[in-house]
């Protein structure tokens, strides 16, 4: 029997460990707050009366904990995250640091010393502006949040056990969980005291034992009970049931962030070396299409497709000059052989010149018409062939502000007509292959902030713009990302013929 008892012993004993050493270790800056938690003379702090409770060294939630919150918060890719309970912050800290830059940890703390005890290490992780302690019961913490409106992705119970049930009551009835996120709890297996007393009394097993059991039979969501460490509950809402409609269940049950997702999809998008379609490329491929980035110049074409292989998108570079009707059908034979497919193209290649219009040269006309408008119709020309036959597709042209007013002080008459051009063959695309499974949008930015408008003629008229923008800024190309993935995606199927326009307001003055 003793041999059998030491067996199971090492077995057991050697999980945690063994977890540990196949995971990824947290940040440097979490590892050192966890020793220093670790450390920490707990009971003379309590003596002391600088703790309300004596705080034990297993409190501290260890390096996989946080790992365990900071990977689901990614997997969700949440922004606001609620932590009941947070002891020193190494949870916190590994949430923070997986967040983005203007997400929020807001972490539920009884004890005064605690915040004290973890914010300089928010600060010296640069985090702290990420991170939210509020002092005070967790059950009336919850309430404020609740009034002030707060939401959350993700929310991790691993506070007081007793209060389990009525912190969770809280989160579901006051919906301070966002429809598509998720409660995560700890210590819901408690080694095992959950489900064998072993004929001792237990307030705590007994308790979440309850909680269990409630949650269980709450018909608002679905349970997923594991055994990791001392047991985590994962808690999401049910989606809603078929005999609702579509605007309750989301169209063929998808939410409205799903139907923004590109998975599967395949696009082209021309001029895709560098400035707007380079951030168009990276935008598609975030939103799960593969990209094919097309380029008459074949150094930043690789570039930014290899930028793109370098975070996982499914990328190749096409070097092409898309003002030859040959090179457009070679471009799109090339993406549909070696990426099996083509759904999206963005036709967003162009050129400015700025000249006033009694010196324009005939040449400057010719290029400018040439790429702008010659070369974006043999483009959807091309890939609209191709995506008629398969009677899906997204076209997605880049026009400009400049389709809308004339811009100015520059003068750019050729510019200004080639993109009034583009929407006009946008819809006339529209219209001819409504009927046929195709979309045909356009774009049309106010002044971006790209090398097209570093020109000698441009540059030193940044300042004189702002004064004509109401938001007081010119855009970044991050700005138009959210747009393209919505023209290219299937949330946008009744869209067609349409110029969106994204300028900050330039075209209200
Ligand atoms: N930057 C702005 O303020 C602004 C505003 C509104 C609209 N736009 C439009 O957005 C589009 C992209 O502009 P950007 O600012 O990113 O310009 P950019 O000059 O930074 O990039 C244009 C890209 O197109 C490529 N290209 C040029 N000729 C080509 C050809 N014949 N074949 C294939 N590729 C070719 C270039 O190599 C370059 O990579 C253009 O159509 C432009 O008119 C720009």
């Amino acid at each position: 029997m003793r041999p059998l008892v030491e067996h199971a012993y090492k077995l057991a004993s050697g999980l945690d460990p063994y977890l540990d050493a196949i995971s990824t270790p947290p940040s440097q800056i979490c590892q050192d707050l966890i020793e220093a938690s670790l450390r920490h003379p707990w009971a003379d702090e309590h003596k002391q009366g600088r703790t309300q409770f004596l705080q034990k060294r297993e409190c501290c939630a260890g390096a996989l904990e946080g790992r365990f919150i900071a990977t689901l918060a990614k997997l969700n890719n949440a922004k606001t995250v609620l932590e009941v309970g947070m002891f020193t912050g190494t949870t916190t800290l590994a949430v923070a640091q997986a967040l983005p830059d203007d997400g929020k940890v807001v972490a539920c703390e009884i004890e005064e010393f605690m915040r004290d005890f973890s914010q300089p290490w928010f600060e010296r992780a640069g985090v702290a502006d990420k991170v939210d302690v509020r002092l005070g019961p967790a059950s009336e913490t919850l309430d404020t949040l609740a009034a002030e409106g707060k939401r959350f992705d993700l929310a991790f119970l691993d506070a007081d056990k007793t209060g389990y049930l009525s912190y969770y009551k809280k989160l579901m009835d006051h919906n301070l969980i966002v429809p598509s996120g998720a409660i995560i709890v700890d210590n819901s297996l408690m080694k095992g005291r959950t489900y064998y007393s072993g004929g001792v009394k237990d307030e705590m097993a007994d308790a979440i034992r309850d909680f269990n059991e409630y949650v269980r039979q709450d018909s608002r969501v679905d349970v997923l009970a594991l055994p990791f460490r001392d047991g985590v509950t994962i808690i999401t809402r049910r989606p809603q049931s078929g005999e609702q409609d579509e605007v309750a269940t989301g169209a063929a049950h998808n939410n409205v962030l799903q139907r923004m997702k590109l998975n599967n999809k395949v696009a082209l998008i021309t001029g895709g070396g560098q400035g707007i379609g380079r951030a168009f490329a990276h935008a598609l491929g975030e939103a799960g299409a593969a990209v094919a980035v097309v380029d008459i110049n074949a150094k930043t074409a690789q570039a930014t497709a290899e930028e793109l292989n370098g975070k996982g998108i499914r990328s190749i570079a096409v070097t092409a000059d898309i003002t030859k009707a040959k090179e457009c059908q070679r471009m799109v034979d090339t993406v549909v052989s070696e990426l099996g497919g083509l759904d999206i193209a963005v036709n967003n290649a162009g050129i400015n010149f700025n000249n006033a219009a009694e010196d324009t040269p005939e040449s400057e006309w010719d290029m400018t018409f040439n790429l702008n408008t010659k070369g974006l119709f043999l483009c959807c020309q091309a890939e609209g062939k191709h995506m008629l036959q398969q009677g899906y597709g997204r076209i997605i042209n880049t026009a400009s502000m400049a389709s809308l007013l004339v811009p100015h002080p520059q003068k750019q008459i050729a510019y200004n007509a080639s993109k009034a051009a583009v929407v006009k063959i946008t819809e006339t695309l529209g219209a001819e292959w409504a009927d046929r499974g195709l979309t045909v949008n356009c774009m049309s930015p106010g002044i971006v902030n790209t090398a097209l408008i570093q020109s000698d003629a441009l540059k030193p008229l940044a300042k004189e713009w702002i004064t004509q923008i109401p938001m007081g800024r010119l855009a970044e190309v991050t700005d138009l990302e959210a747009a393209i993935v919505f023209m290219a995606s299937d949330a946008s199927s009744f869209m067609t013929g349409h110029n969106l326009a994204l300028t900050g307001g330039h075209t209200l003055w």
